[in-house]
Order: C-alpha cells, then structure tokens, then sequence
C-alpha cells in the first residue's frame, strides 16, 4: 500500500498570515502544502496566484501542489513551475482535449503532473492520459469553495480510477479533493485515494497536528 500524505489546503487559511499558517501547517505535520488556484472564470471564486506559490517556496521545503482551478492553464504552467510548484494539476474541464498536451508540458518544466475530474466527470474522459500522471485527482465536491460536503458518489470514481492505476502497474497517487475529515477518511482510503487533501477540517480543528495525525492513522 502507499503511503497516506496530508495536503492541507491553504484556501481555508488567513491570507493576511499566509507564511505564518503554512510553517504552522509544516510543524503539525502536513505532508504538502495544497494550493487552491482559482481565477474566477474557471470557478466562481478567486484566490491567490503565481506569486504566492514563489513566495511560499521560501520559506517551506514541503511539496507545493498547485491545484489550477483555471481557464487555459497551459498559457501559466511554465511560470508556476518556475516558481516553485512540486506538482501541478489541471482539470479535464478546462482543457478538454487539449489535456494530454498540458500534461505534456507541465513534465517538460520538470514538475510533476496531475489530470483534475470534477464530480460529473467521468473517469473515462481521462483514462488515456492516467499513465501520463503522477497524480489523478477525484473531486468529491465542485471546486470553488472548501467547507462544502462530500460527494458519495466519489468513492466510486476513486475505486475505478485505483483498478486503471494499477491496471497500467505504474507509481501514480491517488488524490482526494473536497469535504474530507475525520468521519470520512477511512472511506476514501479504503477506496483508494493515498494523498488526502483537507481545508476545513484542519483549519477548523483547535489542534492541527492532533487532526492531521487523525486523517493519517
Ligand atoms: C475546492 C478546493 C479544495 C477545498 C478543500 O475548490 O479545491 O481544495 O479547499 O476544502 P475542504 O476540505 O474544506 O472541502
Ligand atoms: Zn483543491
């Protein structure tokens, strides 16, 4: 089995601290730092951009996965990787067809890749490319907002997504995205998914490293 790593979502963070909440996040024990990249076209909602993740870079060694929650992501891939993103991962949605070149060129940068299907996806839209990844991504809610509740239906979607991964025999994770916490992560484990993202459940929580250790164990 791979290892299970906690992605704290900054987006549920104080922004006027941003450096203080993620050394905070890396002494608790995040394992990455996930980072909620919204331009409010792709997503209702607008968040922070290149250079928060260039200025996040100095001062925490944790992986940087940069979630583009973006129209035309492959126009910014280059600058978020030059900047200092571990990986970055782009939804099927806004590329359509044009995912497997974006993926393309995120591994040209030297990043690691990662293909992104909201809830009413398919995984079939993206089966092509899981060989590609290094990370898939199942959102379990529609991306634009954390605090929201957990899609069911998810479980499903990372169970298939898990039979393709090890279908093509391949070192690729398993990412979960929306709604996870304490009540539910033995589900989505039990499905799959070996990196858990979490926003509010870490950020709401009075002892973060007490929470983050709950969600591995
Ligand atoms: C939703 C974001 C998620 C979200 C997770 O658009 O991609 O990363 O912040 O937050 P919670 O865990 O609160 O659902
Ligand atoms: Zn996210």
């Amino acid at each position: 089995m791979k290892e299970i790593k906690i992605a704290p979502s900054i987006l549920s963070a104080d922004f006027s601290k941003m450096g203080e909440e993620v050394i905070s996040l890396e002494k608790a024990g995040a394992d990455i730092i996930h980072c909620d990249v919204m331009d409010g076209v792709f997503v209702n909602n607008i968040t922070f951009g290149i250079k928060m993740v260039e200025d996040l870079r100095k001062i925490t060694t944790l992986p940087l996965d940069c979630h583009l929650m973006i129209v035309n992501p492959e126009k910014y891939v280059e600058r978020f990787a030059k900047a200092g993103a571990d990986i970055i991962t782009v939804h099927y949605e806004a590329c359509k067809e044009g995912l497997k070149d974006t993926l393309a060129l995120i591994k040209n940068c030297g990043v690691k890749c990662g293909a992104v299907i909201n809830p009413d996806t398919p995984v079939e839209k993206i089966k092509d490319v899981i060989p590609m990844c290094d990370m898939v991504l199942v959102m379990s809610v529609f991306p634009g907002f954390g605090g929201q509740k957990f899609i069911p239906e998810a479980l499903d979607k990372l169970r298939e997504v898990k039979a393709i991964i090890e279908a093509c025999g391949k070192d690729i994770d398993l990412q979960i995205d929306g709604g996870v916490g304490e009540g539910n992560v033995a589900a989505v484990k039990e499905a799959g998914a070996n990196v858990i993202v979490a926003g509010s459940a870490v950020f709401k929580s009075v002892d973060r490293a007490a929470t983050i250790s709950a969600l591995k164990a």
